[in-house]
């Protein structure tokens, strides 16, 4: 049976990886973004998944644009949170703005997510759900108290959603990244960087395919038993 899969953020970075492995996997897969279109179009051309654009902070373009997914593709069994943003700046320079948006989008698009697709994936029985966490989100990063907050926020989210979908088949599980080589680690000031990278035990960063292995993994009908996990996948930085 083919299953349909919604990677947010699906068109660039971890999610671009992800939507491709899920692709192989055999899901029909869409791929969501909210607003670079050269990009996701370069992506559907390139890979022939298709994408949808739609802000997944905005609670009614995100049912909106849910739907519309599954009018095309079909009813939706497996949602990958992956869509996320940074405002870094320390807490004396942070604006309310930075925070909010950061909170909106990178929480607040797991929440308006699952209520478009957790309804249906119990109603049926089976559901994947798998949320970008991040390493920043376990241990804090200094400059980063709306990622850190909001990232932590997804980590708590999963554990209690995912004990609400476990007797209707519904997995929920998180993936907390270290720190991989796309725009938005590349972004970090050079200098800063090159201090983390010293910390990361296997000596470099890592690549948005490992993460999505991972996904892969927890989205497979093997992972059933597999609910309210993290899997952290950054390179020895940070163990507990
Ligand atoms: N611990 C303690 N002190 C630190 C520090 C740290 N980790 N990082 C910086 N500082 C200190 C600096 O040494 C400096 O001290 P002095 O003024 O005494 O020299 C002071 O803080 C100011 O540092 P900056 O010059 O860097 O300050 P800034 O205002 O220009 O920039 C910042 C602050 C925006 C937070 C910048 O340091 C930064 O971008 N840091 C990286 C944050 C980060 O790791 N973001 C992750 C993005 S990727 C991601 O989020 C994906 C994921 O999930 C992993």
């Amino acid at each position: 049976m083919t299953r349909v899969a919604i990677v947010t953020g699906g068109t660039r970075g971890i999610g671009e990886a992800i939507s491709l492995a899920l692709k192989e996997l055999g899901y029909t897969v869409a791929a969501n973004y909210g607003g670079n279109d050269a990009k996701a179009q370069a992506f559907t051309d390139a890979t022939g998944i298709p994408s949808y654009k739609w802000d997944v902070g905005d609670y009614e373009a995100t049912l909106a644009g849910c739907a519309k997914v599954a009018e095309d593709l079909g009813p939706v069994d497996v949602v990958v949170n992956n869509a996320g943003i940074t405002r870094d700046g320390v807490l004396q320079r942070m604006s309310f703005e930075d925070w909010n948006e950061v909170m909106r989008i990178n929480l607040g698009g797991c929440f308006n997510m699952a209520k478009a697709t957790f309804p249906g994936m119990r109603e049926r029985g089976w559901g994947r759900i798998v949320n970008i966490g991040s390493i920043n989100g376990q241990a804090g990063q200094y400059g980063q108290v709306n990622y850190a907050a909001a990232k932590s926020g997804i980590h708590g989210f999963t554990k209690a959603l995912a004990q609400e979908g476990a007797k209707y088949g519904v997995t929920v599980n998180a993936i907390a990244p270290g720190y991989i080589d796309t725009e938005m680690v590349a972004a970090v000031p050079a200098p800063v960087l090159e201090k983390i990278v010293a910390k990361i035990p296997v000596g470099r960063l890592g690549h948005a395919e490992e993460i999505a292995r991972g996904v892969a993994f927890l989205c497979s009908e093997e992972a059933g038993f597999v609910t309210g996990s993290t899997m952290s996948i950054n390179g020895g930085q940070h163990m507990y």
